[in-house]
This record gives structure tokens, sequence and C-alpha cells, in this order.
């Protein structure tokens, strides 16, 4: 790999979103032929640590090496690793990090490589050469997994058919060669329409199997999250993307992080409490088929890769933040849940306290009636008392009463013809010879009816 093989991709872009100054330090995670190191390298008196998987890049790294001095350096490794690979050189902070991710045209032209179906080769596909080959995924896995390799990194429709079509393949004889794998795929999937401008039918398959022995979509999670850590504030991320599933990845990174309130980065001078953390410097707009711009100084929350093959974590896994995200949330919800129980209890206390205040109140009122009713009894036999003693006042005098009589009854006081004294009754008692006791009458009531008549005669 020559570094005049390969003309690097958006170039222009990728130093404007960089902006390379004087002093500063860059990763370049996608060294392959040096052509962004170089060209950042060249913008100011910087530094720059390149980083490949692929071992073949070693040579335009020395090349480098030599022609910049200690200005660059050349990291073997892989990009999602890139925080602890630098932390091992003594880097712990940098002011910018180019991606350039997928697979480099010098590896797709390379028939040895196993990446092309245009050119037979072995079915490898490795871009550090270790790990499991394209043959050994293709060979191995079940028709259900290849198909869900082949949908889901390939965005093939006919996926199904094409794994079926793998399996009867290689039930055969195992399929060891690029040129016989592209063949088998593009007889599952056909010729199609789209005329001399359709893509092989092959490609999708390739793809789809290539990221999967790389673990591409993988190591971008990755990648993303260790150059958020790594970049100082208001540091700057370029990533130059291929396709479809890249491209959404790192744009839904760059929303989420640039949404989601930042945390405060680790390289970051503590702030005062309370105070929220800076918003970060704006960038240049995200190139076409790409994104670029400054990372706001915190790290990313994102689904965890699907099916990755790799078993080492990240330095910092994606499940970290998405759990620490979701330990933030149980923390709220139960917070919200002890805040709404509280307001529940609060609330039952209140209509608690209601209710009993309601009681007494109708204790209270009816109490209050209950004395009204004694004050209004209490007044009237007061008023009662008044009228009689009135009356008696009144009545206490016999010219008031007899005039009460005369009126009322029409009684008068009998006149001195009308009474008689007791002696002159005609029945009046009389001595016996013997000067002994009275000898019984024979009726004594005639001097009262005499008394009534004389009493009814004078009405
Ligand atoms: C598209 S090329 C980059 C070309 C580069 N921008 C240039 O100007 O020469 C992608 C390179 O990234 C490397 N690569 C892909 N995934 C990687 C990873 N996870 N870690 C490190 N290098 C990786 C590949 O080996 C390849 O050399």
């Amino acid at each position: 790999m020559t570094a005049g093989a390969h003309l690097p991709v958006m170039l222009d872009r990728v130093l404007a979103a960089i902006a390379p100054r004087d002093g500063a330090i860059y990763v370049d995670g996608t060294f392959g032929a040096g052509g962004y190191s170089r060209a950042i390298l060249d913008s100011a008196r910087c530094r720059v640590c390149g980083i490949d998987r692929d071992p073949a890049t070693a040579p335009a790294a020395a090349a480098l090496e030599s022609r910049y001095g200690g200005r660059f350096q050349f990291v073997p490794g892989r990009y999602g690793d890139m925080d602890s690979l630098l932390a091992a050189r003594g880097i712990h902070a940098v002011d910018g990090v180019a991606l350039d991710v997928g697979v480099s045209s010098m590896q797709l032209d390379s028939a040895e490589r196993g990446f092309s179906f245009r050119a037979d080769g072995p079915l490898d596909m490795r871009m550090s050469s270790t790990g499991r080959s394209a043959a050994e995924i293709v060979n191995e896995e079940s028709e259900r997994s290849l198909a869900a390799i082949i949908r889901d990194y390939g965005e093939e429709r006919r996926a199904r058919r094409v794994a079926r079509a793998i399996v009867e393949a290689r039930g055969e004889a195992p399929i060891t060669r690029t040129g016989r794998l592209a063949a088998v795929v593009r007889q599952a999937v056909g010729q199609g329409g789209g005329g001399r401008h359709a893509i092989d039918p092959a490609t999708r398959t390739f793809q789809a199997i290539r990221i999967h022995v790389n673990d591409e979509l993988g190591e971008l999670a990755r990648g993303l999250s260790a150059a958020e850590t790594l970049l100082r504030p208001g540091g700057r991320l370029a990533v130059v993307t291929f396709h479809s599933l890249e491209d959404r990845a790192v744009k839904r990174y760059l929303v989420e992080r640039s949404e989601a309130r930042p945390l405060p980065s680790r390289h970051a001078p503590d702030a005062p409490a309370g105070e929220p953390p800076p918003p970060p410097p704006r960038g240049p707009a995200p190139p076409a088929g790409g994104a670029a711009g400054p990372l706001p100084a915190a790290r990313a929350p994102r689904d965890p890769p699907r099916r990755s093959r790799d078993r080492r974590q990240p330095a910092r896994p994606f499940g970290t933040p998405a759990r620490r995200r979701a330990d933030g949330d149980a923390e709220r919800r139960s917070e919200g849940g002890m805040r709404r129980s509280s307001t529940l209890l609060f609330a039952l206390l209140a209509v608690a306290m209601g209710a009993v205040s309601i009681v007494i109140g109708t204790e209270v009122r009816d109490l209050e009636d209950r004395l009204a009713a004694i004050h209004r009894d209490i007044a009237r036999e007061q008023e009662a008392l008044h009228v009689l003693r009135a009356e008696w006042s009144y009545l206490n005098r016999p010219d008031r009463l007899e005039a009460l009589a005369r009126r009322h009854l029409g009684l008068r006081t009998p006149g001195a013809a009308q009474t008689m004294a007791v002696s002159d009754l005609p029945f009046a008692v009389q001595p016996d010879a013997a000067g002994g006791a009275p000898a019984p009458g024979p009726a004594t009531p005639a001097p009262l009816e005499i008394s009534a008549k004389a009493a009814g005669t004078a009405r």
C-alpha cells in the first residue's frame, strides 16, 4: 500500500472540519495510505497519531514517520480502542479525530485479500488478518444466521434466498473463493432491472459479510465513544461514511450527543457546582456522506452493535452510558414515584383532615343550632314570665278582679237585698228541746239552691 496509490476522499471537507492548528494533536483513526494524516500535518505545525488495523498499512506509515519526524506516530490497532492505544503512549487528550470508515480501495483491489466479488481470490475479508475469515462465516454459520447478516448489514431484500443458496452450495463443497461466492449470490438474486447502471447483485452480500467479519459497525460505535472521551472540550470530529448503515449510526450519535445534556468531560476544568457545562462550539456543516463537527464533551449512549463477535468490551462500552441513562431514568422514575406517593399521602391526609374538619364543623353547627333554640326558649319563657307578672300585678287588686268578673263572667257583687244572714235562713238548724244536739234536718241543699237562684236572678 503506497501513499500515491490512494486518493483520499473528501479531503477538503475533512480538513475544514478538523481545522488543524499549530501545537494541537490529532488522530487519524483510519490511516490507510495516510492521505488525511499527511494533509493535516501539512496544514499546521501539529502532531498526528495514525491508527490502522491493517498491517499492510505499515510501509506507508513508516514513510510518514520518516518524513515528519516526531510529529507523526503510527499506532497499529483498532480505532475503537483509540483512547487506550493513545493512553499507552502517554496521550490522554486530543484536539481532533478523523475517521474514513470502511474498506480502502487498496484492500478492495487486492484479490488476495478476498474483499472483491470482481476479482477471484481467497474468501478472507479480514482487515487485520486475524479472527474468523469470510470463508469460515460463509461455511459455518446457520442459514438463519447468514440470512440475518445479509439482511442487516447488506440491506439485501432477498437475504433468505441468498442464504439458502449459500447453504445449498456449501453442501456440495465448501465455499473458499470470492469468485464462487459471487456466482452463487448472483444466481440467487438474479440480475434484476437497472440496466448497465445496476450494481452487481453480489455487492450487498459481499458488503454484509465484510461488515460482519470486521465488526465494522461495532468498531464505529466504539470509535465514536472513544473519540468523545479523548477529545478536549471544543475538539473536532470528522467522520466520512460510505454506506447508509454507517451514515445513520454517525448521524444518530451526533444528534443524540448534541441534544443530550452533555456530561462534563474528564478533560474539562471542574465546573462550579450547579453550573451547566459550556455549550460545544459551532462547527461546519457535515459533509455529504459523512458527518463532522465539534463533539459535545460527553460520551454517548447508543444501541449496542448487533451481532458483534468481538467479545472485548470497549473502553467505555455502549451499554455503560445507556445503562447510566437507564439508571438515571429508573432514579427519576423512582423519584417521580416517591414524589407521587408523597403527593398521594398528602392528598389522603388532606382528605382525611378535610373529612374530620367537616365532621367537627357539622357537630359545632348542630350544637350552635341547639344553643340558639335554647336561647329562643329562654326568651319565650322570660316573656311569658313578664306577662304573668304583669297579670298578677293587675289582678292583685279586688276592684280589677271585680271588673273582670263583671266583664267576662257577667257577675255582679250582690246588693244588700240579695243577701241575708245565715240565721235568717229558713232551714237554719234548731236546737232540740232537750237542749242536745240538733236533729238532722230533712234536706240541706235547699239553701244552696236558693242561693243559686238568688245568684241567677242577679243576672
Ligand atoms: C477508507 S480507508 C482510509 C483511507 C485514508 N483516509 C487515506 O486517506 O488513505 C479505511 C482504512 O481504515 C482501516 N480501518 C477500517 N476499520 C478500522 C478499524 N476499526 N480500526 C483501524 N483501522 C481501520 C482500514 O484498514 C483501511 O486502511
